[in-house]
């Protein structure tokens, strides 16, 4: 059967990889984590000392960035592995003054198009549904109660053994929702057709239920419409 495209958007820290690599292997379709690339390019900045500001560095700068995902989707920038630098508060920090800078936007948007190719895709972020893929089969804009997802990233970050304060975490969270929903270019929004899953009281396990039936009923739909 062809796959379809699927768009996970929605706050920080509300699951939206673990749901979405959840579907990608439970359909066995390719997962991409379009949050890891805007990662990476905040971290080749922050190495370079290119700030947000400097257009002309900037411009410069992505010409030499290289992004793929190794196995089991680990962040690659430049042939090396930086999937744990990439989720340090440092780049979290940055990483919502990056994103909004459209000259960013437009390198990432070409190279999140391409790698869904033409076989069934997951992917998540922030303008899956509006931008990246308007017409996605399915689009999913999940969401959770801030306090809830700040516990939730700051168990995470724990459990990876990184160093993690409460109320730190808690201040980025709000500080990139606020940021990523009010930039010019590509705000955060939930499209018209996206379908709104609200998994405060959800554990991951019946997030992903909620969501494979509904990737289910839209494939056999796109099945039966291809006919
Ligand atoms: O999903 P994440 O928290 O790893 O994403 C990191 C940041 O990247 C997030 O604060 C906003 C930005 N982002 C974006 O603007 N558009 C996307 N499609 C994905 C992420």
């Amino acid at each position: 059967m062809k796959g379809i495209i699927i768009a996970i958007d929605g706050h920080s820290s509300c699951g939206k990889s673990t749901l979405a690599r959840g579907l990608a292997n439970a359909l066995d379709y390719v997962y991409i984590d379009s949050g890891a690339m805007y990662r990476m390019v905040t971290l080749y900045l922050q190495r370079q000392g290119i700030g947000p500001e400097q257009n002309e560095l900037l411009r410069e700068a992505l010409q030499e960035i290289e992004l793929s995902f190794g196995p089991g989707n680990r962040a690659v920038l430049n042939g090396e592995d930086v999937e744990s630098e990439i989720r340090s508060m440092a780049v979290s920090r940055q990483v919502s003054h990056v994103a909004a800078l459209p000259e960013v936007r437009r390198f990432l948007v070409v190279q999140q198009r391409s790698l869904a190719g033409h076989q069934g895709a997951v992917m998540d972020g922030r303008d899956i549904g509006s931008v990246v893929f308007p017409r996605a089969q399915l689009k999913i804009f999940l969401t959770a109660d801030a306090g809830v997802r700040a516990r939730r990233r700051y168990l995470e970050l724990r459990e990876r053994g990184m160093e993690a304060d409460f109320d730190q975490v808690s201040e980025n969270l709000r500080a990139r929702d606020r940021i990523d929903s009010t930039r010019k270019d590509s705000p955060l929004i939930q499209a018209s057709d996206a379908v709104r899953l609200d998994n405060t009281n959800m554990d991951a396990e019946e997030t992903l239920a909620v969501a494979l039936a509904l990737a289910r009923i839209r494939i056999r739909k796109n099945a039966t419409e291809d006919r």
